[in-house]
């Protein structure tokens, strides 16, 4: 049985592969052979003769690439336009010395303390009014034009002088942007907005239009009328607030396109910079991805939460959906505990390895860690490293060499693929406006309810890719929309099309409330998903913060209850209490070829799961037969047939999992016997299979 229905799937997944036709084709690290294997080598910190002894170590350990200069600047321009290349001559010849890749960075994250000086017009001030100074990280302002300028001398500096460099196998730009720093309030910004809107907007009316400026007597009659929603007497205009978060992701686009258009002007190497992946709220990386040749990652685990390698496989199948399915660079995890949590819980032995093999499951052909050597001084002294403050003679150094061990025996891995038939909706749009005050409980948290719908996934060993909801869906059997609060005529036409076409959809409440402007559409809610979901809700019924629900199928809902009415659609389950008693709970509305499910509270942990079993099963989504708690399972395929199946065993408990069409083992080398492998407590292996 398992075996025909491990078949099953793995076949109808390859046929509903997604192509994006819009996605360019990615390209990878050049010239680094296998999976690549290192961190940021901030080793500026260190005198020489300690780089001699990193790149044993380097050896030793298996590394294979290292980032180099992310905090370089000030090293490499001592003064503006005059370059010193010592640092970065000497040790990227060392590093070619001995064979090992470079990923080169641009160090724009941090401005020199002359560059200050010199243009203090190009500090960040915050939405209260507050100039940042500098002595710490975190760039200037995205709008400042002494700032672009620098980045482009900068970048295209650093080009022209090791674009060809042997050493250097790909550029890495400036540091995971938006973080700390994503907006600015200052004068360069507020012109640079007002001349976004009006390239979006053309005319002032329309832009009062779309800002609904009639309510509260905020029209405009000249574009320097409008600033930027800095803190003011109350809510500040809803629409504007969302469109100065659209804007200052695109000032940030505006700095890393500047300099990879540098870079590009002397080096055909790939490009990539540091996504944080469902980390930050200041970036929509949709729109990031094509500027991009290589989509990276980093991701650094909530240490305080027990069963955070969920949230991980969560970033990491983000990432993977970012990069359209292609392999990525897990840019930097770490390998114990980082400095910056009110708690730093270390990693307990083989997690750093069971992290590292989670990433690389679901897509990532790249395992970097920040940083090769733990700093002796600075803000992140107290954080892990590959070589910890304690040495060689450490679990940490010791297992980060078992770990070079490993990604070299799953060499054959590299370039496989990961496929899935259910896709979760994220949209930044929507998160951006959902986040804003005064919306009809504190409780609505698109984020919560979009972990809640994947943990129940994880938990069933079901594969999720992420999509925006304009995205082509055809190749899904299932799309889930958590909590998409706003959604456009374009994505809510797109949705409908999807289920006429025979796709499921599954919607929470509060989704399709608002356009991209932020204003509700003409008539009851949802607004624009009312056809596809058949009903409409005539009163939102926010429940008190200790309040429960019964549902007739016998869940508990909290948050939200709401009157619905029936159009099209059937309850599946109706309220049995609380303020919407008697009422739709949970409906389907079939239309075309394929059926849209919505549920108007928060289920939680297995009432939640047993929805959504009824709705996978639906949907045609064959759920494994056999599922071990907390054993993580992925399989990767390759383009040969050839399947990487990864088994990641989070429990306490020793498994024989049952993996039909196994030859052999990559971590352990060991052939498998009849189909069974065992997957001791805490352990992670990648099974070869074929079918
Ligand atoms: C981020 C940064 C790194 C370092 C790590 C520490 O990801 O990119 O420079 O500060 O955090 O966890």
């Amino acid at each position: 049985m398992a075996i025909l229905m491990l078949r099953a799937c793995t076949v109808s997944t390859l046929s509903k592969q997604v192509k994006e036709s819009n996605v360019q084709q990615r390209r990878w690290i050049n010239g680094v052979e296998g999976i690549a294997y290192g961190g940021d080598y901030n080793a500026e910190q260190w005198p020489e003769q300690t780089w001699t002894e990193d790149i044993e170590l380097m050896k030793q350990m298996g590394v294979n690439l290292v980032t180099v200069g992310v905090f370089s600047w000030a090293l490499l321009e001592p003064a503006e336009g005059q370059f010193d290349f010592s640092f970065h001559d000497r040790i990227l010849g060392l590093l070619d010395d001995a064979g090992i890749g470079v990923d080169l960075a641009t160090p724009t994250v941090v401005p020199p303390a002359w560059f200050w000086k010199q243009h203090p017009e190009a500090r960040v001030v915050t939405k209260d009014g507050v100039t940042l100074g500098h002595g710490s990280r975190g760039m200037a302002s995205p709008s400042s034009a002494a700032y672009r300028e620098a980045i482009a001398r900068v970048a295209s500096t650093l080009a022209e002088r090791y674009g060809s460099h042997p050493a250097v196998r790909m550029w890495h730009l400036h540091n995971e942007y938006g973080v700390p720093i994503s907006e600015c309030y200052g004068d360069e910004s507020v012109a640079a907005f007002r001349a976004w809107l009006k390239t979006r907007y053309g005319t002032i009316d329309a832009l009062n239009t779309a800002w609904g400026n009639l309510f509260w007597g905020q029209l405009y009659r000249e574009w320097d009328e409008i600033d930027a929603p800095r803190r003011s007497g109350s809510v500040v205009n809803q629409s504007m607030q969302l469109d100065f978060s659209r804007f200052s992701n695109d000032q940030l686009i505006g700095c890393m396109t500047i300099e990879r258009d540098a870079i590009r002007a002397h080096s055909d190497l790939p490009v990539t910079t540091n996504f944080m992946a469902g980390e930050t709220d200041a970036t929509d990386y949709w729109k990031w991805r094509d500027e991009l040749d290589i989509i990276s990652n980093d991701h650094y685990l909530d240490a305080e939460r027990r069963d955070n390698y969920v949230g991980l496989a969560m970033a990491a199948d983000l990432t993977r959906s970012y990069a359209n399915g292609e392999p990525w660079v897990l840019m930097e995890h770490s390998t114990s505990a980082v400095n910056w949590r009110d708690r730093n819980i270390a990693k307990r032995p083989g997690e750093m390895q069971r992290n590292s093999l989670q990433h690389m499951a679901r897509g990532a052909d790249a395992i970097m860690f920040f940083q090769l050597r733990a700093s002796r001084f600075g803000a992140e002294k107290f954080h892990s490293a590959m070589i910890p403050q304690g040495g060689t003679d450490t679990r940490v150094y010791r297992e980060v060499v078992d770990l070079g061990g490993a990604l070299k025996r799953l060499t054959p891995v590299r370039g496989s693929r990961v496929r899935s038939r259910v896709a979760i909706v994220w949209d930044r749009n929507s998160f951006w406006a959902s986040g804003q005050e005064w919306h009809p409980s504190i409780d609505l948290d698109p984020r919560e309810r979009t972990n809640a719908m994947y943990a129940q996934l994880w938990h069933r060993n079901v594969t999720v890719d992420f999509v925006h909801p304009s995205h082509d869906l055809s190749g899904y059997a299932l799309v889930i929309l958590p909590q998409l609060y706003l959604v456009s005529g374009e994505s809510a036409a797109n949705l409908a099309r999807y289920v006429d076409g025979g796709g499921t959809l599954f919607a929470s409440y509060f989704s399709g409330i608002v356009d991209e402007t932020d204003t509700v559409p003409v008539g009851p809610y949802p607004g624009q998903l009312r056809g596809v979901l058949g009903l409409s809700v005539s009163e939102f019924l926010p429940l008190y913060a200790d309040q429960a629900v019964q549902l007739s199928g016998g869940g508990s809902g909290t948050i939200w209850s709401e009157e619905i009415k029936l159009d099209t659609a059937d309850a599946v389950q109706t309220f049995v209490d609380g303020p919407a008693a008697g009422g739709a709970a949970l409906t389907v509305n079939r239309v075309g070829a394929g059926r849209a499910y919505y549920l108007a509270t928060a289920l939680h942990g297995d009432d939640l799961g047993a929805v959504i079993d009824d709705v996978l099963g639906a949907a045609g989504v064959d759920t494994a037969s056999e599922v071990h708690r907390n054993l993580e399972r992925i399989t990767r395929v390759a383009d040969t047939g050839e399947a990487y199946e990864f088994l990641i065993n989070h429990s306490e408990l020793d498994y024989a999992v049952a993996v039909p069409g196994a030859i052999d083992e990559l971590i352990t080398g060991e052939a498998i016997a009849a189909g069974t492998v065992p997957v001791p407590a805490g352990a992670a292996r990648v099974v070869r299979v074929v079918r």
